[in-house]
């Protein structure tokens, strides 16, 4: 049976009208997107889970920041506003914004990464995969077994496999791993929360060979929620508590603030220790690429935004809302016997499309192929992360095969009801009953060299 929905702890003031095309209509567009879905005109989707990344509804109170915003060149009120509350949260000595999340990798990775080096992380996200890459350095994933099997409902299946981290930094020498990354939550392995415990080996892990710890924090207030509700021991301590504790055992971190700081734009870079010198040559990457280092490639206003949105998105009201909107979409996909990464993560729901289709080889990209047939069924829009979105090795051309098929339902912080939820799981059901009759998957027809997901033509394979 469904869980119980949490109600919004807030009400709509302003409101987008959404319309829905025929499926002959949803066809004819997403044969013309040549099958990719980031090819879509947003007004030719009914409800949009591309990403929950700067989909978020701001609230009132940051819309009333937004005309606070200073927007002097240097030392604005706005980012004092931001620094000050940056520093209160996390507890770290030097906060700087950039303009979004790979933002601060570009600024972070060629300080500790270069020809020959490796970064470690429970799982990169696919830009910042990239700028290891373009950096010249080799990234490893390195996630828990439990991980891989989305049917196993046991928490913190974002954990970093300590042992094989271990092995790892002894296999190439402590000297040429240039950085650790804990992406919390870890987003390619479904929104799966990393635990206290886990970040606490880790860190460990690190100081015994001298390598920097950073934090990939997109979905760092998701994580902390999920290590009060699972984690022995956390129960009755706040959320800031939680968050404070854990960016405690990391260097840094890097932010796209776009997802659980609930604005549009915005990201940040933190350094723990105040003294750092490495804070120099951050401010230096900062002004070539970004901005001066007060402003970052962002408005006055949307520092301002950023200042509240922080404080916003750890509460824990409104965590729990949050969290349970995944808990009764994945209630409503039990009810239905459709495999998605469980326990449910915290930022949407990846359905197994692998499970789905089993007929439909990696090659032929099968969470690729479920999320056009979201789009046809219902004018969903969603996004594969498997094969398709993994792409080719960077040595041989080969296309990789990846741990997950899924189709990624990313749902956009206070923005979607209960209503839209039961049409997204009603899609799926509709689409599971006739799976069979699928039986083919597409092939890629065009792809750019780095991250081809966003821009890659498809075809249907023919049977
Ligand atoms: N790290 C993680 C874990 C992310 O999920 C993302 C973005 C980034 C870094 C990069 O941040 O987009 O602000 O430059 N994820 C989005 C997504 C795009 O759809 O999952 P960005």
């Amino acid at each position: 049976m469904a869980v119980k929905y949490i109600p919004e702890p807030f009400r709509i003031k302003s409101v987008e009208p959404l319309r829905m095309l025929t499926r002959e209509e949803r066809e004819q567009k997403i044969a013309g997107a040549k099958y990719n879905l980031f090819g879509l005109k947003s007004e030719d989707c009914y409800i949009d889970l591309l990403t929950d990344s700067g989909t978020n509804a701001m609230s009132l109170e940051q819309w009333a920041g937004i005309m606070r915003g200073d927007e002097s060149y240097a030392g604005a009120s706005s980012y004092y506003k931001l620094i000050d509350a940056g520093r209160d949260i996390f507890n770290y000595g030097y906060i700087q914004p950039v303009h979004q999340g790979r933002a601060a990798e570009k600024v972070m990775m060629p300080l500790f990464l270069c020809k020959g080096k490796f970064a470690v992380s429970n799982m990169f996200f696919d830009t910042t995969r990239a700028h290891v890459e373009i950096a010249g350095a080799h990234a490893i994933d390195c996630v828990v077994k439990t991980a891989k099997d989305t049917s196993l409902r046991v928490p913190f299946k974002g954990n970093m496999d300590v042992e094989r981290l271990e092995k790892i930094i002894s296999e190439h020498g402590k000297e040429n791993i240039g950085l650790v990354v804990m992406t919390i939550t870890n987003n390619s392995a479904g929104g799966q929360p990393v635990s206290m415990q886990n970040m606490r080996e880790v860190s460990a892990i690190c100081k015994k060979y001298g390598i920097p710890l950073d934090i990939d924090a997109a979905r760092y207030a998701e994580n902390a929620y999920f290590i009060k509700r699972d984690e022995h021991g956390y129960r009755d301590v706040p959320v800031k508590d939680i968050i404070r504790e854990m960016f405690g055992y990391a260097d840094m971190f890097t932010m796209s603030a776009k997802k659980d700081t609930i604005v549009n734009m915005g990201g940040l870079i933190g350094v723990k220790d105040a003294n750092s010198p490495l804070i120099l040559k951050i401010k230096a990457n900062c002004i070539s690429y970004e901005g001066f280092y007060t402003y970052g490639g962002l408005s006055g206003r949307d520092l301002e935004a950023l200042a509240i949105g922080l404080y916003e998105g750890i509460d824990e009201n409104y965590l729990r809302y949050r969290v349970g909107q995944m808990e009764y979409l994945a209630s409503r996909l039990d009810d239905a016997g459709i495999a998605y990464q469980s326990p449910v993560g915290g930022h949407g729901v990846f359905v197994d499309a692998a499970v789905m289709f089993p007929q439909i080889p990696y090659n032929e990209y099968p969470g690729q192929t479920l999320a056009i047939e979201l789009y046809k069924e219902a004018g969903i829009r969603s996004c594969d992360i498997g094969s398709y979105m993994l792409g080719n090795d960077p040595d041989t051309g080969e296309q990789l095969r990846a741990d997950f098929e899924f189709t990624r339902l990313a749902i956009p912080r206070r923005v979607y009801t209960q209503a839209h939820l039961d049409i997204i799981a009603e899609a799926l059901i509709e689409i599971q009953a006739r799976a069979k009759q699928i039986k083919r998957g597409y092939r890629i027809i065009w792809e750019p060299p780095i991250l081809r997901h966003f821009q890659a033509q498809l075809e249907p394979v023919s049977s």
